[in-house]
């Protein structure tokens, strides 16, 4: 992938997808702390598994956000597995065309559920929702060993897509070099690096995000 070839982030109202590299990267915790950082609101459309603390319950304990801020989801699902298996089990079947953005006030975060080719039914995966919505979108991805690939594979599914990439957040400790070879043979940006957070709590990622994010990073595509 060349330089040339980055897709320029589309201002697109005042939503912006969350995704990841894999499930359990980060996606959730990056939610939270961008949605406090700015002053936003959160929506996960599709949870799959109710028994444990959801995204959007773990969302509101990490962000501090108001009820209010936190949208329902449009598909609350039992198993904690892909969503088309959650939903087959349930007995429900995820029309992916209902998936549409709730309007909102403020900088809507949009987090989906894995990564990328997860499938929502049979024939859809939530890549092909995202690329319905053409809203921009950050890419989370571990900072440490195994990233490249998983990054610029992800990447470059997207860029097929022509889903505009605002860039990339990587998640635990930072290696400089990653970071590098990444925006380099991805043409992609790298946001910043949220490091590990012990204790992991609200006021603690707040803090966190104030030192490696740049909030202009993200407004100039949500305004
Ligand atoms: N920066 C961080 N500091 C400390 N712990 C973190 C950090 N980021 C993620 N974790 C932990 O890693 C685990 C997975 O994170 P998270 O739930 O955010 O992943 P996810 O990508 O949203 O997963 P899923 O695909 O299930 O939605 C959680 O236990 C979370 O608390
Ligand atoms: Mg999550």
């Amino acid at each position: 992938m060349k330089a040339s070839e980055q897709a320029a982030p589309a201002v697109s109202g005042r939503a912006l997808v969350v995704t990841g590299t894999d499930t359990g990267i980060g996606k959730t915790v990056f939610s939270a702390g961008l949605a406090a950082f700015l002053d936003g609101a959160y929506w996960k459309p599709v949870q799959s598994g109710l028994d444990e603390e959801t995204d959007t319950q773990t969302v509101a304990r990490l962000s501090g956000l108001a009820p209010g801020r936190l949208l329902p989801e449009a598909w609350r699902l039992n198993m904690p597995a892909s969503p088309h298996l959650s939903a087959a089990l349930d007995g429900v079947r995820i029309d992916p065309a209902r998936l549409e953005p709730p309007p909102a006030d403020r900088p809507l975060i949009i987090e989906g559920a894995g990564g990328l080719m997860v499938p929502l039914t049979d024939d859809v995966l939530f890549l092909d929702v995202f690329a319905r919505w053409q809203l921009p979108l950050v890419l989370c991805a571990r900072a440490g060993l195994g990233t490249i690939n998983h990054t610029l594979l992800s990447l470059e599914a997207l860029r097929r897509r022509a889903i505009p990439v605002l860039g990339v957040a990587l998640i635990g400790e930072y290696e400089a070099e990653n970071a590098r070879i990444i925006s380099h043979l991805g043409a992609v940006k790298v946001l910043g690096c949220l490091p590990p957070v012990s204790p992991l709590d609200a006021p603690a990622l707040r803090t966190a995000f104030e030192t490696h994010f740049r909030r202009n990073d993200f407004l100039e595509v949500l305004t």
